[in-house]
């Protein structure tokens, strides 16, 4: 959209197609069966445009309300520090960031919603699942990687489209977002994320929990690897340490640096926490053992994960109750 970046840099816009293309075909390359990660269908259709005829609009809001929540980004806080619900969807909170050169940058979250010019409402379909699985905006412009475009990569063109179709359906708001300030340019986007190198179970395939597991891997890659991991550089993960923690967030300017914590079954970890243990921190969002609740990076509490659905917590749970136990840490979100 034309109010967020203040110039198209140096792009001609055969480079920016091959750019998108290329994403588009890292986004499509693991595609094979509709349970694995795929972000759309390659072959015969790779790099058609395509409209979000998959999935439906209630599954939609389930990821984007309580499992991707996406409006702990894109909608702002108002002034009592709680989301703003006369702005939800609508940007922005904005994001600063210490470049290499010290360059401190402020990154805005978008309008998400279908008004014209400010939200969503002129981009097509493929042009909204670029921006989400391949970080490319509609304008081949790559968005800064605070935004968990080598997450959503893994997410199943079903999800991706059931995104796309509720996020049509969020009425239009004008809230204007500011421009990232001083003007950033990210790209190329960062590569997105490998789901192979993501580990599975430990379960064996003859186990009854086995699915389950597998079911919250996928869950757990799109909505939980981003935060519990440690990067090898900018928002690039360390798949060796998936789940391990340590990702260090210094994100807003002036508060508190948050740690995320380790979540594989090491000791430096949940050793000792069982799958209802886990399924409870998360409805909950209160520590086990110190009754503590969350700081507030963790996205729980009753309108984030707490109301996930009670199967996709414990398939969560079982997973990462079952991760090979990764030593890293311990850490503690604040000091
Ligand atoms: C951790 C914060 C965060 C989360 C979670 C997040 N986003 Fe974003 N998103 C951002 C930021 C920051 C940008 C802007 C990046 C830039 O300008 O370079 C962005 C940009 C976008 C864009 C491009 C919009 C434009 O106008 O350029 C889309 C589309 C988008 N996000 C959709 C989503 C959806 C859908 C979800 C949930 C499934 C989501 N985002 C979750 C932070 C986030
Ligand atoms: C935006 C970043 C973020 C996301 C997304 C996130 N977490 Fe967290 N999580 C954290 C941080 C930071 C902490 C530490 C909170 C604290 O100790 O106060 C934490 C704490 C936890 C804890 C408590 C562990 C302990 O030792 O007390 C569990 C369990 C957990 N997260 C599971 C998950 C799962 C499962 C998901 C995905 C469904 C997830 N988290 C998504 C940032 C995140």
């Amino acid at each position: 959209m034309g109010v967020k970046h203040v110039s198209l840099g140096t792009f001609t816009s055969s480079l920016s197609a091959a750019i998108a293309l290329a994403a588009l075909a890292a986004a499509c390359s693991t595609s094979s069966s509709t349970d694995s990660p795929t972000g759309g269908d390659a072959g015969a259709d790779a790099g058609r445009p395509r409209t979000a005829t998959t999935g439906t609009i209630e599954r939609g809001q389930y990821l984007v309300d309580h499992v991707l929540v996406c409006g702990v980004c894109h909608t702002p806080n108002g002034a009592d520090g709680k989301p703003d619900p006369t702005k939800y969807l609508a940007g922005s909170r904005s994001y600063d960031f210490t470049d290499t050169d010290g360059t401190v940058v402020t990154v805005n979250a978008e309008n998400l919603t279908s008004h014209n010019p400010e939200g969503l409402a002129t981009w097509s379909d493929e042009q909204i699942r670029t921006a989400l699985t391949g970080g490319i905006d509609d304008e081949h412009i790559a968005l800064y990687p605070i935004m968990p475009y080598p997450e959503y990569s893994l997410l199943t063109r079903a999800d991706v489209d059931s995104i796309i179709q509720y996020l049509r359906t969020v009425a239009p708001n004008d809230n204007v977002v500011p421009a990232d300030y001083p003007y950033f340019d990210q790209n190329p986007p960062v590569p997105v994320v490998d789901g192979s190198k993501i580990p599975h179970t430990t379960l064996a395939p003859s186990d009854a929990d086995f699915a389950a597991a597998e079911r919250g891997r996928y869950l757990a890659s799109v909505a939980c690897l981003n935060c519990h991991t440690e990067q090898l550089s900018a928002d690039i993960p360390d798949l060796a340490k998936a789940f391990a923690g340590g990702k260090k967030y210094t994100f807003v300017r002036g508060a508190p640096q948050h740690t995320s914590v380790n979540i594989t079954p090491d000791k430096t970890g949940l050793a000792t926490w069982s799958i209802d243990d886990i399924v409870s921190a998360m409805l909950s969002n209160v520590e086990k053992g110190t009754g503590r609740s969350f700081c507030n990076t963790h996205p729980g509490g009753p309108e984030l994960f707490g109301k996930m659905a009670a199967s996709d917590v414990r398939d969560i749970a079982t997973y990462i109750h079952t991760l090979p136990p990764v030593a890293n840490g311990p850490f503690k979100c604040l000091p």
